[in-house]
């Protein structure tokens, strides 16, 4: 074993494995590239020769299916639990061994095969919580296609701009998915969503679920999943370079159009096989569950990838932390199951403390297999935190990160090394990640100084390489504010021990329920309402979701619509374009909005007045007059919270 580097090490301090992975970042990536089954192995670690556009490992070869499935098969623990299915709304558990996985994933590799994928080729995949979303994206991966799964709360106008920009051969899909008060019809999403691309000849795969109104026999054309299945012929794994696409996951930006972050495959995978170890401290034979969806990132990294690449066992949950059926469901699952991590967003914990602040339902458990129970997606606050830690009993591991950066930035390496815990904080920078905190003049601010948290390029492995076919606007939107680093969005400080703290987006973009969302995009649906001149859309603290969009609307002159007849309509118009994700309930009519002489809506001060806080009125503001007027319109917005 070599000594030095995070991946063989199994004591060490934290400081050493961070500065190693810096200032021997060669060796230090090489090393952990061991963790990977290597068609051709990589010789160097970066190829910087064109920054700022980085590669990992140039000359590997791999194939991330194989890595995931066959080479656990072939290494004698084909008997072993991969994947666990586990569906509250439907009563159903069901756990795939690394043989039957594999089979599945080779014969849905060999059906899109037929149908025209190949290496390069995008897949959308628009799923529900199923076994089958899973396959179907490591299916992509066997064949080196380039998966794009859109999260099933996003309405079709949504999924046709994804489709538009990524263009697939096929989409795979279901007739349906439960929610606890709907059941979700996907069919006349994708044919509408179709349609509004303008591209009719994408092949459709349906996983036909009993109990929906819309089923195959409407669509002569598309393919049943399971039939398809059954008759394909198994397809081998297509080797690709490292730095081939993997998938492409679209997330909210500033504007209405959505990203497309690309993830290469074999820095994403040394970078999962990392965490797997050093940060979650799973390998085989123990259970990780990640209470997210696969249309997340966190989905994609610690549902599908991350667990399987380490030969352990991941947990796919169809169901909700309240109501299906209690506030107990979580500690049923991971006691049914035998779940050592635990992975959730802090909403889901906020629910469950809602609906059960003593955490009584956990009395009818056995939950002694949970070793940590981990948080991202927004920030852990510290009342959650400290409720949870005290009711399990087990360390409770805050750590950042984003849709862009494919695993935490900030982290507790627990498989590492015992580090303290902060309330308020996701502790650390992992290794590779050069953080800074700068001012906007791009100077580094002192301790305990807010400001915009950067990291030096390069990134570490696993972090998106590019948006997929628009590196100007990768380079646009991330590199460029701050040369020679990549702006992460957030804001933050670090404390004397070196521990980052997370406070905000410095941008449009909002968190609800760990959903990220942007405002610009909810604005552009409300300014498209016949009766709405301007408007404003901010996110307001709430208390169960982290925060929630809110609508201010200045109506068009003449128009006279009430208030209460406007709004439902505004809701709906959310729904329809934007989808349920969005959550939008509030918008309120105001008389004018706030703004800059050169015409900016003030959002911030909107928000801070909004949310209570301290707010100074920029010198540049045209008429103070509105700000007056608003401000007891904006301190009653607290609705709901
Ligand atoms: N397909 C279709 N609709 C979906 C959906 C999906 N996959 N997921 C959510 N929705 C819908 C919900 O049904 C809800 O619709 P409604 O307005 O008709 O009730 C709407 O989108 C808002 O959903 P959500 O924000 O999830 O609220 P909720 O009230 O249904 O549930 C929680 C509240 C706290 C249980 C839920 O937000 C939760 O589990 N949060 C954790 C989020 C998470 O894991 N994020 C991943 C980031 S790591
Ligand atoms: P997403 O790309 O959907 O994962 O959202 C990423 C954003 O969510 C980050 O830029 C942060 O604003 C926020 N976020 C995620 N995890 C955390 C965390 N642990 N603490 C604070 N903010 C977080």
């Amino acid at each position: 074993m070599t000594q030095g580097t995070g991946v063989t090490r199994e004591t060490g301090s934290y400081a050493e494995v961070y500065r190693e992975s810096l200032e021997e970042r060669e060796a230090f990536w090489l090393e952990a590239a061991k963790a990977v089954d290597w068609v051709d192995e990589p010789t160097a670690a970066l190829d910087a020769t064109e920054p700022p556009l980085y590669r990992w490992f140039p000359d590997g070869t791999l194939n991330t299916s194989y890595n995931a499935l066959d080479r656990h098969v072939e290494a004698g623990r084909g008997d072993a639990a991969a994947l666990i299915y586990d569906s509250a709304v439907l009563g159903v558990q069901q756990t795939y061994t690394y043989s039957e996985l594999t089979d599945l994933v080779a014969r849905c590799a060999g059906a899109l095969h037929a149908l025209g994928v190949g290496k390069g080729d995008r897949v959308v995949v628009y799923m529900p919580m199923i076994p089958e979303a899973a396959v179907a994206m490591l299916a992509c991966a066997r064949l080196g296609a380039v998966h794009s799964v859109v999260f099933g709360g996003f309405a079709p106008r949504e999924l046709a701009a994804r489709i538009k920009d990524a263009r697939p051969t096929v989409i795979v899909t279901a007739s349906g998915g439960i929610e606890p008060n709907r059941r979700v019809e996907y069919l006349p999403a994708v044919a509408e969503a179709l349609e509004i691309a303008e591209m009719p000849e994408v092949g459709v795969v349906v996983k036909v679920r009993p109990g929906f109104a819309h089923q195959l026999a409407d669509h002569s054309d598309w393919h049943d999943f399971d039939a398809l299945i059954a008759d394909a012929e198994p397809a081998a794994p297509v080797p690709v370079a490292a730095s081939d696409p993997l998938y492409i996951l679209y997330t909210s930006g500033t504007t209405g159009t959505p990203k497309g972050v690309q993830r290469d495959n074999g820095g994403h995978a040394v970078a999962l096989a990392w965490t797997l170890k050093n940060l979650y401290g799973v390998g085989p034979g123990e259970v990780m569950w990640t209470a997210s969806d696969v249309g997340w990132v966190v989905g994609h990294s610690y549902i599908v990838y991350g667990p399987l690449l380490a030969g352990a066992t991941t947990l796919l949950y169809e169901g909700k932390p309240v109501g299906t059926p209690d506030a107990g469901a979580f500690w049923r699952v991971v006691a049914d199951h035998g779940v050592k991590v635990l992975f959730t967003a802090p909403t889901a914990l906020r629910a469950i403390r809602r609906a059960d602040p003593e955490a009584a339902l956990l009395a009818g458990y056995d939950v002694s297999s949970l070793a940590r129970l981990y948080a991202a997606g927004e920030r852990l606050d510290p009342e959650t935190y400290r409720w949870a830690g005290e009711k399990l009993g087990v360390p409770v591991i805050d750590h950042w990160w984003q849709t862009e950066t494919g695993w935490a930035i900030c982290g507790n390496p627990r498989g590492l090394v015992d580090m303290p815990l902060k309330a308020g904080s996701p502790s650390v920078p992992m290794p590779g990640y050069d953080l800074e905190i700068l001012d906007g003049a791009g100077e580094p601010v002192g301790l305990g100084e807010e400001g915009n948290i950067v990291l030096r390029l390069p990134m570490p492995p696993g972090t998106l390489t590019t948006l997929w076919h628009n590196d100007e606007r990768f380079i646009g939107s991330y590199l460029a504010a701050f040369p020679g680093y990549y702006a992460t969005g957030d804001s933050g400080y670090r404390d004397a021990d070196g521990y980052v703290f997370v406070m905000g987006r410095t941008d449009d973009i909002i968190n609800v329920a760990g959903h990220r969302l942007s405002t610009g995009s909810i604005e552009a649906v409300l300014a498209g309402h016949p009766a709405v001149a301007e408007c404003a859309v901010i996110g307001l603290k709430d208390s169960l979701k982290g925060q929630r969009a809110v609508g201010y609307v200045v109506l068009k002159a003449g128009v006279e619509m009430r208030e209460e007849d406007l709004v439902p309509e505004l809701v709906a118009l959310v729904r329809q374009q934007i989808g349920p994700v969005a959550d939008f309930k509030q918008a309120i009519v105001v008389d004018a909005l706030p703004k800059t002489r050169s015409g900016k809506i003030l959002r911030k001060t909107m928000r801070q007045i909004a949310d209570g806080e301290q707010y100074t009125v920029p010198s540049t503001i045209e008429d103070p007059g509105v700000i007056e007027r608003l401000l007891p319109v904006l301190q009653a917005g607290g609705w709901g919270s």
